[in-house]
């Protein structure tokens, strides 16, 4: 039996504009690298996070991955004693799926540690233990991409459906973050709890369009599709800039552009890498007018979700 595995899990983007809490994408980077050893001494022990964001806590009870490992041992009655170092890559309350990342490297991290051969369809309700923990509502559209890769529907949670949607080629990601904090859980209290029929309506037909548009490769409905009726009125608020980032990934020739996951992080899609670039360097600078740092990432969508590194 190894004694210590290492294993990264990707940043991932939930809701992808047409899909509220049932799409998300794996990015290729950033994501975080998780290290898992064996330990004589019992229960699950996190060392101080490494690495560009470090502002988490080290109590077992209150980081996702530690509760998803946790989650995990309970399930398969396993009292073997665990240390885990987390080297934080993803931006912290950024929108990003950092939790998720942390969570998913840990799991695929100690499936191979323990030699417990779960698949990671296994694997998955254990993140949704620490995305509840983290946010009180298990989404998946976080988890389900950062564990198993490429462009997810969440179909359902209960039982746990998840569909993998084809990726036409060259789609590249611009993803802008902006040096400011939204947490999960106040971006959804700021929702309304329920919606028109009318609204609905029009958002079933940009999330149909949506996945016709990436199951056939037809970047035009793919562009007219992408559009968010349910939260992007609300959260749009919270991020300083947000219309002008937008207008200007639209003059940069992105498909379109909107809030990462729960924000402040914004992205977009564009149909090469070439124009994902100035996309990005665009939005970067709408943020700045508005008076935000940010960081870029360019990044493709990633088949491969959450692995084994060494
Ligand atoms: N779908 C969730 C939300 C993802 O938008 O609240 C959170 O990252």
């Amino acid at each position: 039996m190894v004694r210590r595995v290492r294993a990264f899990g990707p940043a991932s983007i939930a809701n992808a504009v047409a899909g509220f809490d049932v799409l998300g994408f794996a990015l290729d980077e950033p994501g975080d690298v998780v290290i898992c050893s064996l330990s004589e001494k019992a229960g699950i022990r996190i060392a101080p996070m490494t690495g560009a964001f470090q502002d988490l806590p080290t109590d077992p009870d209150k980081n996702t991955a530690g509760v998803a490992v946790q989650s995990l041992l309970k399930k398969h009655g396993i009292v073997q004693g665990i240390e885990i170092e987390i080297q934080k890559g993803v931006p912290i309350m950024g929108g990003m799926g950092s939790s998720a990342s942390s969570a998913s490297a840990a799991l695929v991290a100690v499936n191979e540690l323990l030699e417990l051969k779960c698949t990671k369809m296994d694997l998955l309700p254990f993140i949704l233990d620490s995305e509840r923990a983290a946010t009180g509502v298990p989404h998946a559209d976080n988890a389900a991409p950062s564990l198993l890769g490429g462009f997810n529907l969440i179909q359902s949670l209960e039982p746990l459906q998840v569909l993998a949607l084809d990726i036409p080629p060259n789609i590249f990601c611009s993803v802008v973050h902006p040096h400011m904090y939204i947490k999960t859980r106040d971006a959804r209290e700021i929702l309304p709890h329920s919606i028109p029929m009318a609204v609905a309506t029009k958002q079933m037909g940009h999330i149909a369009g949506f996945i016709a548009g990436m199951q056939t490769g037809d970047l035009d409905i793919i562009k007219r599709s992408l559009v968010d009726e349910l939260a992007e009125p609300h959260r749009s608020k919270l991020i300083p800039g947000y219309w002008e980032v937008k207008q200007a990934t639209e003059e940069a020739g992105a498909l379109g552009c909107g809030i990462s996951g729960s924000g402040p992080s914004m992205f977009a899609l564009s149909q090469s890498e070439e124009i994902a670039k100035q996309v990005a360097l665009s939005m970067q600078k709408a943020f700045s007018v508005a008076g935000l740092k940010s960081d870029l990432y360019i990044s493709g969508i990633s088949k491969l979700g959450a692995r084994i590194l060494d």
